[in-house]
């Protein structure tokens, strides 16, 4: 832990606020909020922002699918932020909204500032874009005519139009430079390696405006009210607009540079190539560290919404208690790699961790105290090998686990505190206090002494575990009678601050141990988001009415399809089947793949760009080997099939009924 350095200043990305929060961003809040705790522990001033990125293509889209203003959008999703971030225990000291004056004014100030220097420049744009990751590319960037961007490979569109661009180009050779001379600049290793990979090839200017007509949901161009800016570019900003970059000096100084700039991989190159080339044309130092973390799969898959496998992190934290969940989060995931999700891993790591071994070391503690020293914490005697073995696992967990954080190894660090707990409950089998207590008096003084440093090894674990656990290790702090509700390093690093004659309070199970369920059905338990469709349970005797006139289905019937706008971005032949097509289509901020048999009726070519209708919500199935999501609507024309269209105005996603 950066001890010596005078403040932390972290951030996780702002979340887009088209749609609910899923694990994977509680995973870097929690992970955010964990390394703001531990330096606050520390003692080290420590400011921790997170918000939310209201303009752009998504949200503008995302909005005109519910059928409101981007702005009622945006300020109707941004609680479902906000409202998590307090029900998870989050500690932010700030959030900001990209919406909010305070921002908008700072992103036209350097815009402004940008242009007059010339670091920005109108000119004609022809080129690739990708809707999802709204970002431009050259022919050169595309990978087999897709998307590039990791994760992505969406289809792409060419575009042509006149824009503003940042001189981003000039500075390729400095960020190389910087990055080699700098290499806590991007972490792990791995991730540095990656950019300055992508570096290798010719750095293009960055396109950093997008004209109203095509999408106006943005903060508007200072110097050319046709155009608002990128959203990229606008976001990147709230990094230090939200400490009063060119408002208050005096507060951007005490926390800029940025400590731990925290991302998941999707975003490494906005990070580490656009972020420090602005930062630098506006002659702004760069943040010590960008932290690209991995991702969390479900089982062995991406997690998405067509997938119907987003965990909801909301669920999950009602069903096992939001310190469990974030105790699971940070000790599961090793620091930028990628990390599994399962219910059945959760349950087993709660029950081995929390519910056997540091659970049951409480109420083993308190339960002996209670019955044998009237509930106080008996004196402790000489320390003996065995005692002595605790005490230094337990100091030495303590330390590892301070280590663990500067390292970003948290997963090492609670493995180190996790192992003083198995150590402590060994020492008690060892010493088997519940046999002392028959014994004569010599054995009572052994029994005291036992109890204490159990009961010692609890207040220090439980002080290091409070950044990951804050409500569970007050509870049990409370238990041990500890007087400092917030625990304070400089008294967890030393054995024996625990005062003899301290009252323990007798305290329930801390965690409750949880019945595997034998293959219980995730949509059933609430934790995963599986469709709608599925996680609603059938009730039972209540028959869906069905018509009497036979060929004749009830509306209800009928309004179970989900009949949707899809644009076309791409159509393929099937290999070894001269009736199919594979098309990718856009169903509204989300793409996904159609198998139709319509090869002879249209040239593939043809197809990209029509807006059609598509069955949304058909049972996914496999055409050839390749699978479908959906289906097309058609009318017979002969021996030829014509497409349903709509007109122009229907967006992608838009509801047919
Ligand atoms: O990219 N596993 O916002 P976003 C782990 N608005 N982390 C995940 C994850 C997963 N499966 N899925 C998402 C944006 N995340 C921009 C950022 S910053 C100036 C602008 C986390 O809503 C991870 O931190 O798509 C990832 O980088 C972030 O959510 C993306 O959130
Ligand atoms: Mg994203």
């Amino acid at each position: 832990m950066s001890e010596q350095n005078e403040h932390f200043y972290v951030t996780t990305p702002i979340y887009y606020v088209n749609d609910q929060p899923h694990i994977g961003h509680a995973y870097t809040t929690i992970l955010a909020d964990v390394l703001a705790r531990y330096h606050r522990l520390l003692g080290v001033p420590t400011h921790f922002l997170t918000g939310t990125d209201e303009h752009g293509q998504k949200v503008q889209q995302a909005a005109t699918q519910r059928g409101v203003s981007p702005k009622d959008h945006v300020d109707t999703y941004v609680t479902r932020f906000t409202d998590l971030w307090q029900h998870l225990c989050v500690t932010n000291d700030d959030f900001i909204r990209t919406t909010e004056p305070r921002h908008t004014k700072i992103v036209q100030q350097v815009l402004t500032d940008l242009y007059n220097r010339d670091e920005i420049y109108r000119a004609e744009y022809d080129g690739w874009y990708c809707v999802t990751c709204e970002r431009f590319y050259t022919e050169k960037d595309l990978a087999d005519g897709l998307c590039p961007e990791p994760g992505c490979h969406k289809p792409v569109e060419r575009i042509t139009e006149t824009n503003y661009f940042f001189r981003m180009s000039k500075y390729q050779d400095w960020l190389i430079q910087y990055i080699e001379e700098h290499p806590a600049f991007i972490q792990p290793d791995f991730r540095r390696n990656e950019t300055l990979g992508f570096l290798r090839k010719p750095l293009t200017d960055l396109c950093i405006s997008r004209p109203k007509t095509r999408m106006s949901w943005g903060i508007e161009l200072p110097f050319d009210h046709d155009f608002v800016t990128y959203v990229w570019f606008d976001a990147l900003l709230n990094y230090v607009s939200a400490i009063g970059y060119g408002v208050d000096d005096a507060l951007f100084r005490k926390w800029w540079p940025a400590s731990m700039q925290l991302i998941g991989k999707d975003i490494l190159t906005t990070h580490t190539v656009y972020w420090p080339t602005m930062l630098h044309a506006m002659g702004v130092p760069l943040p010590e560290t960008v932290f690209a973390h991995g991702w969390w799969l479900i089982g062995r898959d991406k997690m998405s919404k067509s997938a119907g496998n987003v965990v909801n992190p909301m669920a999950l934290a009602e069903n096992y208690g939001v310190d469990a969940f974030r105790y699971f989060l940070m000790a599961e995931m090793v620091l930028g790699q990628d990390a599994s999700f399962t219910e059945e891993g959760f349950v087993r790591r709660y029950n081995a961790d929390l519910a056997n071994d540091l659970g049951n070391l409480l109420s083993r503690v308190v339960r002996m105290t209670l019955s044998h020293f009237d509930g106080r914490v008996p004196p402790c005697g000489e320390l003996a090998t065995e005692e002595l073995q605790l005490r230094d696992v337990t100091l030495e967990a303590v330390a590892g686990m301070r280590d663990a954080v500067g390292r970003m190894r948290i997963d090492q660090g609670l493995g180190g505190l996790a192992g003083a707990v198995r150590e402590a409950n060994r020492y008690l089998e060892l010493r088997q206090p519940w046999t002392l207590a028959k014994q004569g008096p010599e054995a009572r003084v052994l029994m005291g002494t036992t109890l204490y440093c159990a009961a010692e090894t609890l207040r220090m674990v439980s002080g290091m575990l409070y950044p990951v656990m804050p409500a569970k290790m007050a509870a049990l702090r409370g238990a041990l009678g500890c007087a400092d509700g917030e625990p304070d390093y400089s008294r967890l690093r030393h054995w024996g601050e625990l005062a003899s004659g301290t009252a323990l309070q007798p305290a329930g199970p801390l965690f409750p141990r949880i019945q595997p369920a034998a293959k219980q059905d995730p949509a059933a338990k609430g934790a995963v988001g599986a469709p709608k469709s599925a996680s609603k349970p059938k009730k039972p005797g209540k028959e869906v009415p069905v018509s009497t006139v036979e060929g004749i289905v009830s509306y209800d019937t009928f309004s179970q399809l989900d009949l949707r706008v899809a644009r076309i971005l791409s159509a393929e032949p099937v290999e070894g089947a001269d009736k199919l097509l594979c098309l990718q289509v856009d169903t509204g901020g989300d793409s996904r793949q159609i198998v139709a048999g319509i090869a002879k009726s249209y040239e593939p070519a043809v197809l990209v760009g029509k807006h059609v209708v598509i069955v949304a919500n058909l049972a996914p199935a496999r055409i050839r080997g390749v699978t479908s999501q959906g289906m097309l609507l058609a009318a017979d024309a002969g021996d030829q099939l014509r497409l349903v269209t709509v007109e122009c105005g229907a967006e992608p996603g838009a509801r047919v009924r």
